[in-house]
């Protein structure tokens, strides 16, 4: 039984960077949460049409960050030595940030945003311009066989219909082959507060637990997980055959589905509890902004993600609060936030003297843009976060 326990107010497609002329075509839904006492998962109560989201407008690329193109690199190097597979294939490719690390005729891809699609075709990697399901998988596996990696990062989660989508693993992963993917944790999301990761592109956000009640049902098991510091707290999860025994059941399975069940993840109190502190976060930082606004501060966002888009819409966060979002990626300069309608510039522009607060809207690099900002911090910069609770960092 699926039961809703948070509601995060009228949210526009929070990767929808806008144009002036594109505020009046904006459209906008109530963000519901909801927790599903039967597989528990925790999913949006409705979602929008994924053609709205993934096109070939899509802004966010993985390989701007480098914690991101080392975190990639790493693992490619990882799975080839333990796996040595013949040919993989990735489902969510984005701007190629983990199939650069294979040769072209080692690994092909699956990608629906035509940006990303025609970059990595471009460069020769064999890329499929269509959202990953089971007749897809079909269409590939007549024309390639089977896949011995499957490697697919924050993808998943943006996956509304999972049935389908784990049958099409099952479908074109070969006997002896490995399925890997990597999302965000809810465990991490009631740990540290992180009511952002819910947004329109995020269907679901998984447990361990989930995972392996859903696709026990399409013959597929988790053998091992990994624990990782990417998007705030992520989980690695590998996947198999349940015909397969060449992959032992790793401890960390039963370790980390015991803990999560400790940690109430089966449980609808858990989210409601959650939904208490989430309501406490919103209180606290617009008091805290408008507190620091009195004193005539000037307050920035550093990064314009969607995740700023969730919390800026919720907490009704505009342009008379934040002066300006800066971000790196040129396809998001010059708009302005979805929904809240904050202009989006450069950092050389938006950083300027006079700002003295940055609230971090890509918490999740918070060491990477701090590292970046030797100067704003030696002026006495100060930087903002509502993760785990509102604070001042460098206080
Ligand atoms: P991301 O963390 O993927 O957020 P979401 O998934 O919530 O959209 O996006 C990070 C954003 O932050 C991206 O637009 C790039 C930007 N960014 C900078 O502008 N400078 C930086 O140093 C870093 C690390 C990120």
């Amino acid at each position: 039984m699926k039961t809703t326990f948070l509601k995060l107010n009228k949210q526009p497609e929070s990767n929808g960077y806008l144009d002036k002329h594109q505020f009046k075509d904006e459209f906008f839904f109530n963000l519901d949460v909801c927790f599903d006492s039967d597989t528990y998962l925790v999913s949006l109560t409705k979602s929008i049409p994924p053609e709205l989201m993934f096109n070939e407008n899509y802004a966010y690329y993985s390989s701007l960050s480098s914690t991101m193109r080392k975190s990639f690199a790493n693992i490619a190097k990882s799975l080839k030595n333990i796996y040595k597979p013949k040919l993989s294939l990735e489902i969510g490719s984005n701007d190629g940030v983990f199939m650069k690390n294979f040769n072209t005729n080692e690994i092909v891809s699956v990608e629906p945003c035509g940006n990303f699609a025609d970059f990595t075709n471009s460069l020769g990697y064999k890329t499929y311009k269509n959202f990953w399901d089971y007749s897809l998988s079909t269409h590939i596996k007549n024309k390639q066989g089977t896949f011995d990696l499957i490697y697919s990062a924050n993808c998943f989660s943006h996956i509304q219909t999972l049935d389908d989508a784990f049958r099409a693993i099952k479908n074109i992963l070969s006997a002896d082959g490995v399925f890997v993917m990597e999302d965000p944790s809810i465990q991490q999301v009631l740990d540290k507060n992180t009511y952002d990761l819910f947004y329109y592109a995020h269907a679901h956000v998984f447990s361990i637990t989930s995972i392996q009640n859903i696709i026990l049902k399409h013959g597929l098991e988790i053998f091992n997980v990994d624990s990782i510091n990417v998007h705030g707290g992520s989980n690695r999860i590998y996947i198999k055959h349940i015909t397969n025994n060449t992959h032992t059941i790793d401890a960390s399975v039963s370790k980390h589905i015991d803990d999560e069940l400790l940690c109430g993840i089966g449980v609808l109190q858990t989210y409601l509890d959650f939904e208490k502190r989430v309501r406490k976060s919103k209180k606290d930082l617009v008091l805290l902004l408008e507190t620091l606004k009195a004193k005539g501060e000037n307050i920035i966002c550093y990064g314009a993600t969607a995740k700023s888009s969730t919390v800026f819409n919720y907490c009704d966060i505009s342009t008379d609060l934040i002066d300006c979002i800066v971000d790196m990626t040129p396809d998001k300069q010059n708009k302005y936030s979805p929904g809240m309608h904050i202009p989006i510039v450069s950092i050389d522009i938006g950083l300027t003297d006079d700002v003295k607060y940055i609230f971090l809207g890509a918490w999740n690099f918070k060491d990477e843009i701090m590292k970046k900002e030797p100067e704003f911090i030696k002026r006495g910069g100060k930087f903002i976060t509502h993760v785990p609770i509102v604070h001042i960092i460098n206080e």
